[in-house]
């Protein structure tokens, strides 16, 4: 059963949209469906939120940042999956579909700029499961900038330089990825996008 859903994708790609419509699709069935995003909704995630937007005291500038990022995400991943409120797998188990707006993918492609960091993340997430399917909904840099430039809230990595490689990361990490993968072109429309995901191989 295809219950544990992620969708990745550079800023302004539409992963929220998306698993807003999934979840409507589901819910209209008679399904029970949930978004769970991360950063999560619990203390761990909105501390890491508040950092994305500046409010806290850590430098986003210091030369250690994406690690330091990559640890405190890991420790959102663990409570997001298994905390035994709402965590993944007790939504699973009540008989949810579960859509989380990114997931270790987005460990991998925003906090690694070099090698060692790519090491270090890979062995931060190793013991997290796959997912039943991940999509990722690929866009360019420069059609990603002109959706989020009105942004009122401007978070840490919205900028050219860090999208670009970004994006460059998830190409690399789909491009070897072994699980349920359906990539999609993030510049067809909304209603094009949802159409393809919910009739991917018939799982929905
Ligand atoms: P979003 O709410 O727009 O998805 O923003 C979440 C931000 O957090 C986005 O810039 C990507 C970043 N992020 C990481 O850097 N590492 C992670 O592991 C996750 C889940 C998100």
């Amino acid at each position: 059963m295809t219950k544990f859903i992620v969708i990745e994708g550079i800023d302004g790609s539409g992963t929220t949209t998306q698993s807003e419509l999934l979840k409507e699709y589901l819910l209209g069935k008679g399904e029970k469906a949930i978004v769970s995003p991360e950063p999560s909704e619990g203390i761990i995630g909105k501390f890491v939120r508040s950092i994305l937007q500046n409010k806290e005291l850590i430098n986003h500038k210091n030369q250690n940042f994406d690690e330091q990022m990559a640890y405190l995400f890991a420790a959102d991943r663990y409570d997001h999956l298994y905390n035994e409120k709402n965590g993944v797998f007790k939504l699973i188990k009540d008989g949810y579909y579960v859509i989380s707006t990114r997931y270790y993918f987005s460990s991998l492609a925003y906090n690694c700029n070099t090698a060692k960091e790519w090491q270090l993340v890979e062995t931060l997430n190793e013991k997290f499961p796959q997912p039943d399917l991940v999509i990722y909904l690929d866009l360019p840099v420069e059609i990603s900038l002109e959706r989020i430039k009105d942004r009122s809230l401007k978070e840490v990595y919205e900028n050219q330089a860090k999208l670009t490689k970004v994006r460059e990361n998830y190409l690399k990490i789909f491009a070897n990825y072994q699980g349920n993968l359906l990539k999609i072109e993030g510049t067809k429309t909304e209603t094009e996008i949802h159409n393809q995901i919910i009739e991917y191989d018939h799982i929905f």
